[in-house]
């Protein structure tokens, strides 16, 4: 597929077991012949997700993602298929050339290649600024700011001095094109003609994506300079700040000890809080959190505190929050912060004992609502109803009907609602909750999925000529057109990859519709089935020739005459008999 030739795949796919690239975001069991796992493409609490190593596929039977290696990378990192290809070449050490990738894809993984090395060499500028010549303000703002000798390497603060093009020469010096420095956003055109910097005279914060590549570039304003106190890098092919998170390679490790995960807003907080020691800090960099954002972590962490300003806007942002770690099932909890006081400001007045062991010190995200509800509001009647509303969302939100009982029962108490009330009120507006679950497992199945199911299980159990005739008979186009590919993989290979035959599907529900039928659970499959089938294509075809032969009959009564009518009912007699057989088989 794609122009990437398929012994290329082949080759990749063989050494990238599918088992070890998913298990390094998922954490697998064995079971049986496979293995289980939470579900990284939806909120999932029982085990939903399948990996099989025998097929090379995935599945989870909760959302009904599938795919196979290739397929599994793009979802989970978003890449695109010839970076994905990529990736993993890279990773098991497999060559690819331009020529492999075609001109789209090489044209595509150029250029990104060139953003990264353009970034690579403006953070290598800016660090070297910092520690050189023109960086005197730079160090002394750092100074100010209390950043250590640890904290400026880890996260490979700059300086960006306080010129118009000092960037662009060092980049037109090391013959790198302008044009693409400009994509990435650190180089602004001039109306005249030619480029300016975009940063100057501020402290830069590269941002890293989880290969620990720059992908973006945050800058802090020193001076009294024009401008927003922070300048960020545009969205590019290479950054997306929805799906970002600044500090998560740096944290990766601390994550994974402390399971916890504090979450802040700005750069500054997050440094501050590495400052002293405190490292599971990831940063979201002044926008409200996504879901993607919360995903990244979800995989990194069981649990999460949300550190955010004192302020309204701090609540606010929290707020806004609390429904994408409800659905997406991260448990998640509060630190609001004295007013006034942000995590940098707190950290260098009052130390970072608040910050350690974090999810005991923080409050149920709930409980915070509800008083900040109350704030707002107040508790008289129409405070009360308006809080009752208000928290409506939330409640929808909750997906563990426990949890969802628990805090009804504190909210009515609290607010002095009588709880009964609360939950009609919340019933009663209440959108139909989307039930996507199990959709999958409970579908009706149809005896064309049953058969294509079972030669997905055993392809070499029915003969080839066989398959072909059940494939000219197949009535639902998709099932014929994937049964077809099975019968050319078959003839093509002498035996069925699955990995590859999903490759070879360009839609991606039938892809996915390949891995549930070849993971999912369905009746084995007996000679019954297929006598079955036999019969009911029989009778589908008896069917057809009835209904046609009494249209026939209908024109021939029209018409005088009478022979062709006799012809006709003897015929009809005889294929109503036959059904009758069949019907008694
Ligand atoms: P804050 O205004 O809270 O800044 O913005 P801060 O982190 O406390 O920074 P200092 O202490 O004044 O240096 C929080 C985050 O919002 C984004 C930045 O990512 C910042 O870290 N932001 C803020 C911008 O992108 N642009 C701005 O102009 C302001
Ligand atoms: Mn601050």
């Amino acid at each position: 597929m794609a122009f990437i030739p398929e012994d290329k795949l082949l080759e990749i796919k063989d050494a990238a077991r599918i088992e070890e690239v998913v298990g390094q975001y998922v954490q697998l069991q064995q079971r049986g012949k496979n293995l289980l796992g939470l579900c990284p493409f939806h909120p999932d609490t029982a085990p939903s997700f399948t990996v099989s190593p025998d097929k090379g596929i995935f599945h989870c039977f909760g959302c009904g993602a599938g795919g196979n290696v290739f397929s599994f990378l793009m979802q989970h990192q978003r890449l695109s298929f010839p970076e994905a290809v990529q990736e993993l070449a890279r990773r098991y050490g497999i060559t690819i050339t331009m020529k492999d990738l075609g001109p789209e894809g090489g044209r595509q993984a150029k250029k990104r290649q060139l953003m990264q090395e353009i970034n690579k060499e403006a953070a290598a500028f800016y660090q070297t600024c910092l520690a050189g010549a023109k960086g005197e303000k730079g160090r002394a703002y750092i100074k100010k700011r209390g950043l250590t000798k640890e904290v400026i390497r880890d996260f490979h603060i700059g300086y960006a001095p306080e010129e118009w093009d000092a960037l662009r020469k060092h980049l037109q010096n090391k013959g790198i094109s302008l044009d693409a420095a400009q994509e990435v956003g650190l180089l602004v055109p001039r109306t005249q003609g030619g480029y300016y910097d975009r940063f100057r005279d501020r402290l830069m914060f590269p941002i890293l994506d989880r290969q620990e590549r720059v992908i973006a570039f945050g800058g802090r304003i020193i001076g009294t300079a024009e401008g927003a106190k922070y300048l960020n890098s545009p969205e590019t092919p290479l950054y997306s700040k929805g799906r970002t998170l600044y500090g998560l390679p740096q944290a990766q490790e601390a994550l994974r000890l402390t399971g916890v995960a504090l979450v802040v807003e700005g750069y500054m907080d997050l440094l501050a809080l590495r400052v002293h020691g405190v490292a599971n800090v990831v940063a979201t960099l002044g926008t409200a959190l996504t879901k993607e954002q919360v995903r990244l972590l979800k995989n990194q962490v069981a649990k999460a505190v949300l550190v955010f300003d004192g302020d309204v806007a701090g609540a606010r942002a929290m707020r806004r929050a609390f429904p994408i770690f409800a659905s997406e099932g991260l448990a998640v909890r509060v630190l609001p912060l004295p007013a006034g006081l942000d995590p940098d400001t707190y950290a260098f007045q009052h130390g970072v004992e608040l910050f350690q062991s974090p999810w005991d010190k923080a409050q149920p995200w709930f409980a915070f609502l509800v008083e900040e509800l109350i704030k707002a509001h107040g508790l008289d009647v129409e405070g009360r109803v308006r809080i009752a509303e208000e928290l409506r969302p939330y409640f929808q939100a909750l997906s563990d009907q426990v949890e969802q009982g628990l805090w009804l029962h504190f909210a009515g108490e609290r607010l002095g609602v009588d709880e009964a009330a609360l939950r009609r009120s919340l019933s009663s507006a209440a959108p139909v909750a989307a039930k996507g679950l199990d959709s999958g497992q409970a579908r009706l199945i149809n005896e064309e999925e049953r058969l294509l199911r079972w030669v997905l299980h055993h392809p070499d159990i029915v003969p080839l000529e066989e398959l072909e005739e059940w494939a000219r008979d197949f009535e639902n186009q998709e099932l014929k057109c994937l049964l077809e590919l099975v019968i050319s993989s078959l003839k093509e290979d002498g035996a069925l990859d699955h990995s590859l035959l999903i490759q070879r599907v360009e839609e991606e529900h039938l892809r996915q519709q390949i891995c549930a039928l070849t993971l999912g659970k369905g009746e084995p499959f007996t000679e019954h089935l297929a006598a079955e089938w036999r019969r009911d294509r029989q009778m589908r075809r008896l069917k057809k020739a009835l209904a046609h032969i009494k249209e026939e009959l209908a024109k021939a009564a029209a018409v005088t005459g009478g022979e062709d009518l006799l012809a006709l009912q003897v015929q009809k007699l005889e294929i109503e008999q036959q059904l009758q057989e069949l019907k008694f088989f």
